[in-house]
């Protein structure tokens, strides 16, 4: 068969069409910026083709698994950016979330029972347009015996945290207080006179970009 003038034509425009939508695809994927993603949209992706197996159920906090009963389930997920901010969730409770408190930059805190797991307090500490180290450590030192303190940042977080301060954070046992910057995104977990179980990962601080999420039992 011979194909015409027109026809060849036609063919070619087609593969021209077809090697440029190839092309923009590539592109989009090369080209997505990378500070956009948040673990926590890696996870989603992560976790789409689990969602066709049977009915998908909701666990607590959000987790892809349901945490064994004498088990809490938390999530901690630190601020990106100045727009989102943290979010601190314990079987199930938003303890912090994005609609309970006016706009602040800083270290958000809750603290939870530990028998019962009941929040008994939450509070946030700017550090940077004001200096609350002082109103943070009280808030800590008030925690009694027996308290989960669950912590992550907003926006920044490190400014004007005082060193006295960071060594109350650190007496909790974190590593990484001393360390974080300028925006850093940081989650810790601590708990005040006891331990916590060996295999809680306790701490996470990146110090660029995006949300960071701590969600264990
Ligand atoms: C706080 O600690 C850092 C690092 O240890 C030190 O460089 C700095 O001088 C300290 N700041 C104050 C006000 O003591």
């Amino acid at each position: 068969m011979k194909l015409s003038h027109r026809s060849l034509l036609k063919l070619f425009g087609y593969l021209l069409i077809s090697l440029a939508a190839w092309y923009l695809g590539y592109f989009a994927a090369a080209h997505v910026p990378q500070n956009a993603i948040s673990i926590d949209a890696l996870q989603e992706i992560v976790k789409k083709p689990v969602l066709r197996a049977p009915a998908p159920k909701r666990q607590k906090c959000d987790h892809w698994s349901p945490c064994p009963p004498e088990n809490f389930a938390y999530r901690i997920l630190s601020g990106a950016g100045k727009q989102r901010r943290a979010k601190i969730c314990f079987e199930d409770e938003q303890l912090i979330s994005e609609w309970n408190y006016d706009i602040g930059s800083g270290i958000n805190i809750a603290i939870v029972n530990y028998k019962t797991g009941k929040l008994r307090s939450t509070n946030f500490f700017e550090m940077w347009r004001r200096d609350q180290s002082r109103e943070m450590m009280n808030f800590i030192r008030n925690a009694p015996v027996g308290s989960l303190i669950l912590m992550a940042t907003h926006d920044d977080g490190s400014t004007r945290l005082k060193n006295d301060t960071k060594k109350l954070v650190e007496e909790l046992g974190s590593k990484e207080i001393k360390n974080i910057k300028f925006r850093s995104s940081w989650v810790f977990i601590a708990a005040k006179g006891f331990k916590l179980p060996d295999k809680t990962v306790s701490e996470i601080h990146f110090s660029f970009c995006c949300a960071v999420t701590n969600r264990l039992c």
